[in-house]
């Protein structure tokens, strides 16, 4: 009887309920009353008296054993309903790490190249009042950017003034406003955030995307500093050393002009995203307006200056080769996958 009980507590204990009724036959088969256990009960009666009292530990161990698995079991479903969590031979699933979305990569590498030469981390709200993202950066009060094309306007309650208007930032010029006012020069500083503007969802353009902007001000900056910092960066970043500047207009710079880098002609992708010019276009810069710098109580004649501005997606497109905007909102897993490594 002693091995037929040790046999069984070993069975016991090696039993997996793959379902629930795998785990009620177990239950009956031992505890049943025509089960094992019962049967047991009745051979032990049988036995010489001097043994009954070691033999009737040894059913106790092996009942334990059975009502500690059916316990067990019970407990796993009425957790998760899945039995097969009982058994602990099976391969665990294998937990892959996370990956950083593409655009966090890019503006990671950016604010570390311009880091390294002592441009330090600013930023500033999202929502904004006319003042940071128009008046004070030299818009004219008609100018087009200004009109709810572009420009999304919401009210604000305000204890004192009522409704107030306010707006969603159209770019992140804003935050020099705010950076301007709040240091004094040597001001350097690259300012990321997310930036709004009313347009329709496509491949090129989003109603949400995110920029870089800079700002330099400093006694003696001139539009040669410029030239050489925004020369480092693209070396840094995309390892080109050819750009070129193009005259362009902001209400807050002047001169004001955008960045090309030299691309090249060598694949057909070259021909296809520089329209086959070999070159494209970066960001947009200028030294900045002396009507921005005394808006900001910055003196003009003592400071000047110089300022950009890239959009963060437009990068990481060049850089991935990705050419379809939306793919950086959907989220698709299969999509962000592909970056782990790029971390
Ligand atoms: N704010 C401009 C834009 O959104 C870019 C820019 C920034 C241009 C700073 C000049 C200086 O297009």
């Amino acid at each position: 009887m002693q091995t037929k009980i040790n046999q069984l507590i070993d069975e016991v204990q090696a039993f997996v309920a793959v379902d629930a009724q795998a785990l009620e036959q177990f239950r009956i088969r031992f505890l049943g009353r025509k089960g094992i256990m019962n049967d047991l009960f009745e051979e032990f009666k049988t036995i010489a008296n001097d043994q009954k009292k070691a033999m009737g530990q040894e059913l106790n161990k092996l009942k334990t054993a059975i009502q500690e698995k059916l316990d067990a079991a019970k407990e796993v479903t009425t957790k998760s309903g899945d039995f097969a969590a009982l058994d602990l031979t099976r391969p665990s699933g294998i937990a892959l790490p996370g990956a950083r979305h593409p655009l966090s990569i890019v503006r990671q590498e950016i604010l570390d190249i311009f880091g390294r030469i002592g441009f330090t981390v600013a930023d500033g709200p999202e929502v904004e009042d006319d003042w940071h993202v128009f008046s004070g950066l030299n818009f004219p009060p008609e100018h087009p950017a200004r009109d709810m094309q572009d420009t999304f306007f919401i009210q604000k309650a305000d204890q004192e003034k009522g409704w107030i208007e306010m707006l969603l930032r159209t770019h992140t010029s804003s935050v020099q406003v705010r950076q301007m006012n709040k240091q004094k020069p040597p001001i350097r500083i690259v300012m990321p955030g997310r930036v709004y503007r009313n347009e329709a969802i496509s491949a090129r353009a989003h109603c949400q995307f995110h920029q870089i902007e800079g700002l330099y001000i400093d006694e003696h900056v001139s539009f040669a500093d410029m030239k050489q910092t925004l020369l480092y960066f693209t070396q840094a970043f995309f390892g080109k050393a050819e750009i070129r500047l193009r005259p362009s207009y902001f209400p807050f710079t002047e001169p004001s002009a955008e960045l090309d880098v030299y691309w090249g002609l060598e694949s057909e992708a070259d021909h296809r995203i520089t329209k086959g010019t070999g070159w494209l276009e970066i960001l947009g810069c200028g030294m900045v307006d002396p009507a921005v710098l005394e808006a900001a109580n910055i003196d003009p004649n003592k400071y000047a200056g110089f300022a950009f501005g890239m959009g963060i997606e437009r990068i990481a497109m060049l850089r991935y080769q990705i050419d379809d905007l939306r793919m950086f909102f959907e989220n698709d897993v299969r999509f962000l996958e592909q970056f782990r490594s790029a971390i």
